[in-house]
This record gives C-alpha cells, structure tokens and sequence, in this order.
C-alpha cells in the first residue's frame, strides 16, 4: 500500500480537531501544539503526534494546515518560514487573511491554498470554501478538497468571494443558532417547556436542511408544498413574507461582509 501523505497542523485548537477528525489514516499527522494540557488531550483521544515544535511539523509533512488564529499567525510564520518548502502546500484556514499577505508570511516557495471553513465541521457538517494561490497545482486543490470532504462540504471558489462567504457560511451558524432561539422562544411564548422547544425548533431545522440537501428541491416549490392553503404554515409565511425579514438578512451579511473586508490582510 502506498505511504499515506504527511499531513501536519501549526496550532491544534477547535478546527484543526474538526479536520483531524476526517483524516483517515490519523497515523499519518503531526500536531503542532503549545498548550500542554490540549496535546496531551488530543494524544488520548486519536492515534497521532503532537508536538509543541511547529519546526517539526514544517520540516515533515507535506501537507501542512496553519490553524492558529489570527494574531498568532506573524509569529508562526517566522518560525516556519525558513523551512518550507515548494514541494509542501500551506493550507490557512485563518480568516481574512489574503493570499498575498500569506505569501509575504511564509515565503515565495510554499504552495498556498487558502480555506474559509465553519465551525459545523466539528459535527462532519462543514462547509469548506477552497481557493488557491497561482503557484499551487490543481492536484493540491484536489488533495485539500478530499481532506476536507470528509470533514462536509467543499466548494472551489475565487479569493474576491471570500468576503461574501464568510458572511453566508463563515458567520453563518451563530445566525441559524439565532433563527433557532427566535423560534424556540417564540415556542415557549406559546406554551411549551424551553428544552422541548429548543429540540423541536433544532430538530426542525436540522430536517429541514437535511431534506432540502438530499433532495436538492428548489425552495420555492417547497416552501409552497408546506403551505396548504388556509393552513396553519400558511397563516405564519404570510405573516413572515409581509415583514422584512430578507432585508434584515441581507444588511446581517452586508455588515459581515464589509467587516471582513476591513480585517483582511
Ligand atoms: N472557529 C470558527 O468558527 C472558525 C471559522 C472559520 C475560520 N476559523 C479560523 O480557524 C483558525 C483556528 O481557530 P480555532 O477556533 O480552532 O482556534 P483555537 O481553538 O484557539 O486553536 C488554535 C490553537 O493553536 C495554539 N497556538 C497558538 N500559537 C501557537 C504556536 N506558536 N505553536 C503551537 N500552537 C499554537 C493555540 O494556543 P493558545 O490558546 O494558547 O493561543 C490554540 O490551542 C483561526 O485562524 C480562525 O480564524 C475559525
């Protein structure tokens, strides 16, 4: 069989687990993580290296994701820097930070692919938004998108889409965990226990967006499909429909969007 591709992390918090997680073969990853309780957290939990020397992770995978938040990224990168090669590819999934600003980081060699992930990636759910830098092959998009893939879904789209994806999918599950409160509360308002209406509102969505991705029905149709007329979902979209809520949807991912443009780099 041939030998799995090394697949390394510079920082080991909340998404690099969420990828780790659809590694395959986990035997085959290097860690890099300055926490001690968390490395050893991650050793107990699945059958891989980690380490607290981000040298070690640069010097021997060949898939390489930087995975610190933002104002750690500077700091990595001159460790790293010295090390890379260009036969390795660097995968930041740090938001709003560019393509170019990684390039002046870590240096004119590596190949550069840059990922706007969200957080349901820690549930197998993720939305993955890939692009890449001129000096990467579209072999390492592959290889980034069947990491990824295991991790939910992947879409390959130009860098100037980033700030619109981060406010759709990046900032999208603090707004459906809002949607959801709105109607568990909403739920309660009308009579039932806060957990019975938290599960019914999530199970609800959950379904919903469950259906509608296996089904791939267009929404109007369904939307229409739900509402029998004089019925009971009927009387609620009429009332949703005559109120702005697209619009406040809309200025919602217009603020995320423009302040992710103001902190990109
Ligand atoms: N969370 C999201 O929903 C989301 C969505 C899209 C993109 N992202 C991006 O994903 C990246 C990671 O986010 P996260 O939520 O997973 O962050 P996190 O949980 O804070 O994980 C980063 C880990 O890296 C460690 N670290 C920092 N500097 C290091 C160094 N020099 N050497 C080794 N380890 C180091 C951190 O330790 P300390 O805690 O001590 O600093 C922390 O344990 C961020 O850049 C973020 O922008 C996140």
């Amino acid at each position: 069989m041939a030998k799995a591709v090394k697949i390394g992390f510079l920082g080991a918090g909340k998404m690099a687990e969420g990828i780790l997680c659809a590694v395959e073969d986990k035997s085959s990853v290097i860690m890099a993580e300055k926490v001690p309780a968390r490395a050893q957290e991650l050793r107990a939990k699945y059958p891989v290296e980690v380490t607290d020397d981000l040298k070690k992770v640069a010097r021997n995978a060949k898939i390489v994701f930087l995975s610190v938040k933002p104002q750690d990224v500077a700091a990595v990168a001159a460790e790293v820097k010295p090390l890379l090669k260009s036969t390795q590819i660097l995968v930041s999934i740090v938001a709003g930070k560019k393509l170019s600003g990684l390039r002046r980081l870590f240096g004119s060699k590596v190949r550069l692919v840059r990922v706007m992930p969200n957080l349901a990636l820690r549930a197998n759910a993720g939305m993955c938004a890939v692009c890449a830098a001129p000096n990467a092959k579209k072999a390492d998009v592959a290889a980034v998108e069947k990491i990824l893939g295991g991790a939910g879904a992947t879409a390959v789209l130009k860098e100037k889409d980033f700030d619109a994806v981060t406010a759709l999918s990046g900032s999208g599950p603090a707004y459906f965990a809002y949607m959801e409160e709105a109607m568990a509360e909403a739920g309660v308002k009308l009579g039932l226990k806060p957990d019975v209406a938290r599960l019914l509102a999530e199970q609800t969505m959950y379904g919903t967006a469950k259906f509608l991705r296996e089904s791939g029905m267009p929404l109007k149709p369904f939307i229409d499909g739900v509402c029998t007329k004089g019925g009971t979902t009927a009387a609620g979209m009429e009332k949703l429909a005559a109120s702005d809520f697209k619009d406040v949807v809309a200025a919602t991912l217009a603020a995320a969007a423009k302040r992710s443009k103001e902190l990109a780099k």
